[in-house]
């Protein structure tokens, strides 16, 4: 198991569109490891890899309670939403802070998996929300662009995607 550092708001690299994934190696198996090591040891639901300075259209979500349902998403793209939800949203890259987002309240999702086959993931509520915040990542945007009145002070991180 290997941390990567987690990027803070501030760092350049979140701000950078990622580039699409062209082969799964060795090196990206290990960067996708990685990531889930990073965001399971963190308490996060998500990561994306410019959360850990690397800018590739990667990410990995697991919104089980028992944090055994990863999903990993390679060069996801959003092919469908519908519905709508208004609820607290926070980031590993914003530590200590949530605010209020609207997002879709169901989406549907196409992306790679490890072994580059196309795959469908259709998330409800939390999923939804995670997968929406998470491809934001890859365009180089942060939730907090997105809040709805006050950017909150919280004590805990456990709602950190
Ligand atoms: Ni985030």
């Amino acid at each position: 198991m290997a941390l990567r550092k987690i990027r803070e708001i501030g760092d350049p690299v979140l701000n950078k569109v990622c580039r699409e994934v062209t082969e799964v190696n060795n090196h990206t198996r290990e960067l996708i490891e990685d990531m889930l090591d990073t965001m399971y040891e963190a308490n996060g639901v998500g990561l994306a890899a410019p959360q850990i300075g690397v800018l590739k259209r990667i990410v990995v979500i697991d919104v089980s309670p028992e944090g055994n349902e990863p999903h990993i998403l390679i060069n996801p793209r959003i092919v469908e939403t519908s519905g709508e939800q208004t609820g607290n949203e926070g980031c590993l890259s914003v530590p200590g802070k949530a605010g209020n987002v609207t997002r879709p309240m169901d989406v549907k999702c196409i992306a790679y998996n490890e072994n580059m086959e196309q795959i469908e993931l259709e998330g409800h509520e939390l999923l939804a929300r995670a997968i929406c915040h998470e491809l934001d990542h890859l365009d180089g945007h942060l939730y907090v662009e997105k809040v709805e009145g006050e950017l909150m002070e919280v004590k805990h991180d456990e709602d950190d995607e």
